[in-house]
């Protein structure tokens, strides 16, 4: 029986008894997703627009070897595992990716490609178990981006906001609480535990406990709205960067 309460079937790929229009929630996952991985692979090989006065792309934070001393690429490329390994092993974006592109299956009750079923206990999405590895990086880039945020105030050592620092400070305040809103967090702060008031630091560990599985109980929005954030000051950093638009002074 299915999720939603519909027989499976097993009469092969795409087969249910479901009659509502179940690919309609695989199509925008395809479109976005699969439009953010192009973008985002195609301004990570770019190799330039990625900065402006004290604007950096997130794409491109921390920024490393930019004069390309010992590194001929895109700098963009040696960073690029840090934040891809924390968004391909998410919990969330596993189920939107399995159902989108694999089809496996494409949605609950509807039949999958016939192939014999590891789950994730094999090479290569056994490697999806490193996801709470890949949070201790993902905390470590959100630092960089905390510090480039905080950089996008000063123009020439003197304190200003303009357009570009509105965008890059909704962007870090997005990818912090897409983080925070991460199963492996929740777990940490309160997994295996039957008892708050029994453990050592109990009554603090209860509270972030309580806090993360508020958001995370939001994971999936955080997941998109910190993508659309993360894509859109990229965009924007390299429109400004091309000459392409200029960026507003607010003070
Ligand atoms: S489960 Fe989605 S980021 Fe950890």
């Amino acid at each position: 029986m299915g999720a939603s309460g519909v027989p499976a079937t097993k009469s092969g790929l795409g087969s249910t008894l479901r009659r509502d229009a179940w690919w309609v929630e695989v199509l925008p996952v395809i479109v976005v997703l699969g439009g953010f991985g192009l973008y985002a692979t195609l301004r990570a090989f770019e190799g330039k627009f990625y900065e402006w006065g004290p604007y950096l792309s997130p794409f491109y934070s921390p920024l490393i070897d930019a004069n390309h001393r010992w590194w001929k690429l895109s700098p963009a490329i040696l960073i690029l595992g840090g934040p891809l390994s924390f968004r391909a092993t998410c919990y969330y974006y596993r189920k939107a990716y399995y159902r989108a592109f694999f089809l496996d299956p494409p949605s609950c009750a509807v039949g999958e490609p016939k192939r014999k079923y590891s789950g994730e206990t094999k090479f290569p999405f056994i490697l999806q178990n490193l996801h709470r590895y890949a949070l201790y990086l993902a905390i470590i880039f959100l630092a960089f981006l905390w510090k480039d945020a905080v950089q996008a105030f000063f123009f020439d050592g003197k304190l200003g906001m303009g357009v570009g620092t509105l965008v890059l400070l909704v962007n870090i305040c997005l990818l912090t609480i897409y983080t925070l809103s991460c199963h492996s967090l929740r777990h940490l702060a309160g997994g295996k535990l039957d008892c708050f008031s029994c453990a050592t630091f109990g009554k603090p560990r209860h509270t972030a406990w309580r806090g993360l599985t508020f958001l995370n109980e939001r994971h999936m929005l955080f997941a998109w709205l910190s993508l659309f954030s993360v894509g859109f000051a990229d965009f924007y950093v390299r429109l400004v960067s091309s000459g392409a638009i200029q960026d507003v002074r607010i003070f």
